[in-house]
C-alpha cells in the first residue's frame, strides 16, 4: 500500500534539483578497533572509593554544642590531585571542564556523561559552535550526499499523511537537522502537493545555536513582522511558506496536532553507558584522568546505579543466550526516554516517526567511535574536536515504544537500501538523469550508489549496517 502510494507521489515529485558533488567520506561506523588504555584495578578509582565519613555529632543541629566542642574537617572525600596538575596547561575549554567535573566529583565519570559533555556542552560542545559536515568538516551524512535522500523521506511523509486522512494541520518535527538539508529537499520535493504543503508546521529540535542559524539559511527563512499570541515572532520558510520554529527538546514542541517525526542520525549522538563483564559481575566503564593528565578508561570497582537500573532494564528484553555471549554491553537510556516521549505523543495525537540510523537489531556491544576530518580517532583523544557516535539498539526502541503506548506499532528495522528502494529511488534517479549535464549525471550516479549500496572501502565487513525503524499508530 505504502509502495503504491509512493509510486504515485514519485511521478509528481517537483522537478527542481540540487545536484551535489559529494566527493567526501561518509559518516560511517566501522567495527570498534581502537585499543584503550584500560585498567580493571581498583587503584585507579581511589578517589571515589572512600565515601565521606561525616561526623554527625558535630552536624546535628538538635544537639546543643558544648563549649569544649572541636571543629573537625572531613577531608576523606576530597580529591587529591597529582602534583603536576598545578603546572600551566594548554587544555581546551572543554578538556578543562571535563577534568574539573572529575576533580570535584572526586572520581571518574560515566562514558555517557563524557559523551554528552563532549557533544553538547553549551559552551564548548562539539556541535555547538560550528558546521561539522562535509568536505571541510569531519563527516558527511546521507542528506548531504544526494538530494534524493530528503526527497524519498518526503515521499514517505506524504504517504503517511495520506494514510492519516490528509489532516489540515500537521506538526512536522525533525530531531537534529544538522545543516537543514534533509528538510529543505523534503520541502522542495513535495512543494507541488498543495494540500500537504499547506498543512505543515515545521519544528526543528536542535541544541546548537550555530546549526540553528545554518538551518534558517538552508530553509530560506524570513521573520514576519507579526507576532503570535505568545509574542513570539513568526518565521516562515520561503521554500514552501510553512512556519518554522526551533526547540531544544521534543517536549517543547506543542502537542495537540497529528505529528510526523523524523530523526536521521540523531539517536546515534545520544549518550551511551558502557558496561563490562568483570570477575565481580557487570561493572561500568568510566572516564578518569591519568597521572600524565590524559584521559583514560577505568572500570567501576562495583556495579554503579546505572548498572543496576539501565543494564538490568536492557537485559530484561534479551535472551539469556544473547547476554551470555557478550562481555561488553552499551545502553542508551536517553534513546529509551526519547522513544517513550515519541510513542506517547503519536499514541495520543496520531502521526508517525521515522528513525534512520546506524545500528543493530540486537544488543549493542562496544560501538562508541570518534571521527575527525573523515578519519577514525580514539574516543578520548582531544575531546570536542571529533564527532562521537554509537550504534543504535533497535530492539530497545521497539520495547520502549511498546512500553509507553498501546496505540503504536513498531516496524522494521530494515536496511537503508530496502527503505529507499521501496519508496522508488530507482525511478527518481532515472527521471533526474534525463535532464542534467554529464557532470551532474556523474554526481547523481555516485550519490545514488552511495545511498543504496552502503559500502565503504574502509569497512572491514564490506557492508554498512543502516536501519530504519518506524512507529505508527495501530
Ligand atoms: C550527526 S548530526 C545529524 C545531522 C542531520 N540529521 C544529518 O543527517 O545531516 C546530529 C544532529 O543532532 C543535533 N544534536 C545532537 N545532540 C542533540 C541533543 N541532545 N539535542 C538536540 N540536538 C542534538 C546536532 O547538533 C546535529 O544537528
Amino acid at each position: 500500500m505504502m509502495e503504491q502510494a509512493a509510486g504515485m507521489m514519485l511521478r509528481r515529485l517537483a522537478s527542481s534539483s540540487r545536484l551535489l558533488n559529494a566527493a567526501v567520506a561518509f559518516r560511517f561506523r566501522a567495527p570498534w578497533n581502537t585499543h584503550f588504555h584500560f585498567s580493571t584495578t581498583s587503584e585507579t578509582l581511589e578517589p571515589s572509593q572512600s565515601p565521606p565519613q561525616q561526623n554527625h555529632d558535630h552536624l546535628n543541629p538538635s544537639q546543643p554544642s558544648s563549649s569544649s566542642a572541636t571543629i573537625s574537617v572531613d577531608r576523606s572525600a576530597l580529591y587529591n590531585p597529582p602534583e603536576h596538575s598545578h603546572e600551566p596547561s594548554s587544555d581546551s575549554k572543554l578538556v578543562a571542564h571535563l577534568k574539573s567535573i572529575i576533580k570535584f566529583r572526586g572520581g571518574p565519570i560515566s562514558v555517557a556523561e563524557y559523551m554528552e559533555e563532549v557533544l553538547t556542552n553549551p559552551n564548548a560542545g562539539y556541535y555547538m559552535n560550528r558546521d561539522v559536515f562535509g568536505a571541510g568538516g569531519d563527516f558527511i551524512t546521507s542528506p548531504e550526499v544526494s538530494q534524493m535522500f530528503g526527497e524519498m523521506v518526503g515521499v514517505w511523509n506524504m504517504c503517511l499523511w495520506e494514510q492519516m486522512g490528509h489532516p489540515e494541520k500537521v506538526n512536522l518535527v525533525e530531531l537534529g537537522p544538522g545543516r537543514g538539508t534533509l528538510m529543505a529537499d523534503l520541502l522542495r520535493g513535495t512543494s507541488k502537493f498543495e494540500k500537504f504543503r499547506k498543512s505543515l508546521h515545521i519544528h526543528l529540535v536542535e541544541c546548537s545555536p550555530a546549526l540553528q542559524k545554518l538551518q534558517y539559511n538552508t530553509l530560506k527563512c524570513e521573520d514576519e513582522d507579526v507576532t503570535d499570541s505568545n509574542n513570539d515572532k513568526k518565521t516562515i520558510s520561503t521554500l514552501t511558506g510553512a512556519t518554522v520554529s526551533w526547540h531544544s527538546t521534543l517536549e517543547q514542541v506543542p502537542v495537540g496536532l497529528p505529528t510526523i517525526i523524523i530523526a536521521h542520525e540523531f539517536y546515534d549522538a545520544l549518550p551511551v553507558h558502557q558496561f563490562q563483564k568483570a570477575s565481580l559481575g557487570w561493572c561500568e566503564k568510566m572516564v578518569d584522568v591519568a597521572e600524565d593528565s590524559s584521559f583514560r578508561f577505568v572500570l567501576s570497582p562495583q556495579p554503579t546505579p546505572a548498572t543496576l537500573l539501565y543494564l538490568k532494564k536492557r537485559c530484561k528484553w534479551a535472551s539469556t543466550e544473547e547476554i551470555a555471549r557478550l562481555n561488553h554491553i552499551e545502553v542508551c537510556p536517553k534513546a529509551m526516554e526519547l522513544t517513550h516521549a515519541i510513542a506517547k505523543r503519536i499514541g495520543s495525537d496520531g502521526g508517525g516517526a521515522l528513525i534512520i540510523d546506524y545500528g543493530l537489531n540486537g544488543i549493542v556491544s562496544d560501538s562508541l567511535q570518534a571521527i575527525r576530518k573523515h578519519q577514525f580517532v580514539t574516543v578520548l583523544d582531544d575531546p570536542g574536536s571529533a564527532d562521537l557516535s554509537a550504534y543504535v539498539d533497535f530492539p530497545s526502541i521497539k520495547y520502549s515504544a511498546e512500553e509507553a503506548s498501546e496505540n503504536v506499532s513498531v516496524h522494521g528495522p530494515i536496511t537503508q537500501s530496502q527503505f529507499l528502494g521501496s519508496l522508488g529511488i530507482n525511478f527518481r534517479v532515472e527521471s533526474l538523469l534525463q535532464n542534467c549535464t554529464d557532470e551532474q549525471a556523474e554526481s547523481l550516479r555516485t550519490g545514488y550508489w552511495r545511498l543504496v549500496l552502503q559500502f565503504h572501502s574502509n569497512d572491514m565487513l564490506g557492508e554498512r549496517f543502516c536501519y530504519s525503524g518506524l512507529l505508527l499508530p495501530k
